[in-house]
């Protein structure tokens, strides 16, 4: 195998790291990494609903607001720079500019700080949406390897499936980890469990979709549901749809969606100041954030570096950007052997896993979904778009309350 010289490779045992947060979010990243045996020194967001999250979970860490004007003079020294940067002009569903977008050129803010920060973080860490692999035939992640090698890092990243910690949540992330000192292989490619079979369903099985979707893809997911998402391409956060077992249309309620990022109930609760609003900016930032179970996971390898379980193929320019890759200045490969599954907990199925009565999707909902799915080329299961039908039967009852309607589905 190729490989960083064992000159720049000083494996890190066991230790307890300090931790810088930039775009903090609610902290999906903090959470997790705390959850491995790390702390925060201090987090960087400017949203409002987020910031208050942050300054209820973690009182005790100082909160900067725009990371504009964070000066590397404002950080204590740390061990790890971490930050999900904006994601929204990188995403499909956001407003594809490209890395220039004037959100995710953020990340350039991220690329200062490393810099200026005395003494320099050992590790940086990034993490950002799949798409940006993709994204102006993968002009984005050619920048951020590029300006990274420039600078003399080694680094190396990894699309990661939510669903390989065992959380019924089919969500795709890109971890990218950079150092002048360390190799990020040692944290990144020391798990490899192999792509996880879902041959055996259980008996009764909930498939996840998106309401607001069905003309030209649905984001259906057997035993999980679809990604959770920060926003949709109208802008507002909304929540995936259930088909339960027993026939409802139901969608989740914001603790189970919060569980299903594995963070604590109510993680988000301080989110939102009035007991009566209604729980969007919940969704939103649930939506946005890391999975903790992933940040958790990157964390324990940061105490306790592994051997790399992967072979290297040189990645020719402009190949398309593969799951996982590391590099330096001038040198690319695509790290073969490497899937999206690291590890392989316990799966949590979707059905048992919802601990909350979800609501009903709403008639307007529903029948908007339907509509949709007339207009397209999708082809969708009989049994699923009769469900629906029924659903939109019983929602539009006039002398039907929610609780007989669950009852007459459901019989
Ligand atoms: C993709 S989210 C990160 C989510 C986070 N990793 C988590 O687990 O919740 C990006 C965050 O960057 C924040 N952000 C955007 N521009 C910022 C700025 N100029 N200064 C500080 N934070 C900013 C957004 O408010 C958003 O919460």
């Amino acid at each position: 195998m190729g490989g960083a010289s064992q000159d720049t490779i000083f494996p890190l045992q066991g230790q307890s790291l300090k931790v810088a947060g930039l775009f903090a979010g609610i902290g999906g990243i903090e959470l997790g990494l705390h959850r491995a045996g790390h702390q925060s020194e201090l987090l960087c967001e400017f949203d409002e609903p987020a910031s208050r999250v942050l300054a209820h979970q973690f009182p005790d860490v100082p909160l900067f607001g725009d990371v504009r004007e964070l000066k590397a003079s404002h950080i204590p020294p740390v061990d790890v720079l971490a930050g999900g940067f904006p994601c929204q002009d990188l995403s499909q569903a956001g407003l594809t500019k490209g890395i220039s977008g004037s959100k995710s050129g953020l990340v350039s803010e991220m690329f200062r700080l490393m810099e200026t920060m005395k003494p320099k973080p050992r590790w940086v860490l990034f993490e950002n949406v799949p798409f940006m692999l993709q994204l102006e035939g993968g002009r984005a992640m050619a920048h951020l390897t590029q300006t990274l090698g420039d600078l003399g890092y080694t680094w190396a990243y990894r699309v990661v499936d939510t669903r390989s910690f065992g959380l019924p949540q089919r969500r795709q992330r890109v971890v990218m980890l950079a150092s002048k000192t360390e190799d990020p292989r040692t944290v990144l490619f020391a798990d490899e469990a192999g792509e996880r079979q879902f041959k055996d369903l259980p008996r009764k099985t909930a498939y996840g979709f998106y309401w607001t979707e069905g003309v030209r893809g649905l984001g259906w997911g057997i035993n999980a549901i679809p990604t959770i998402k920060g926003g949709s391409t109208v802008g507002i956060p909304s929540p995936p749809a259930i088909w339960l077992p027993d026939g409802r249309i139901v969608t989740p309620d914001i603790r189970d969606a919060e569980r299903l990022q594995g963070f604590p109930l109510n993680w988000t609760r301080p989110a939102v100041d009035d007991a009566k609003k209604r729980n969007g900016p919940r969704w939103k930032l649930v939506g946005n954030a890391v999975s903790v179970p992933l940040a958790r996971w990157v964390g324990r390898r940061l105490a306790r570096p592994g051997a790399p379980m992967t072979r290297n193929h040189k990645l020719l320019d402009g190949a398309r950007w593969p799951v996982a890759a590391w590099g330096r200045k001038h040198e690319t490969y695509a790290a073969a052997d490497i899937s999206l599954w690291p590890v392989h907990h316990k799966y949590k199925d979707l059905l048992t896993f919802l601990a909350y009565e979800p609501d009903l999707l709403s008639l307007r909902a529903a029948s908007g979904f339907r509509n949709r799915t007339r207009k397209g080329t999708l082809r969708f299961r009989e049994d699923f778009l009769h469900a629906i039908d029924r659903h939109i039967e019983m929602m539009s009852s006039e002398d039907s309350d929610t609780s007989t309607l669950r009852h007459a589905i459901s019989a």
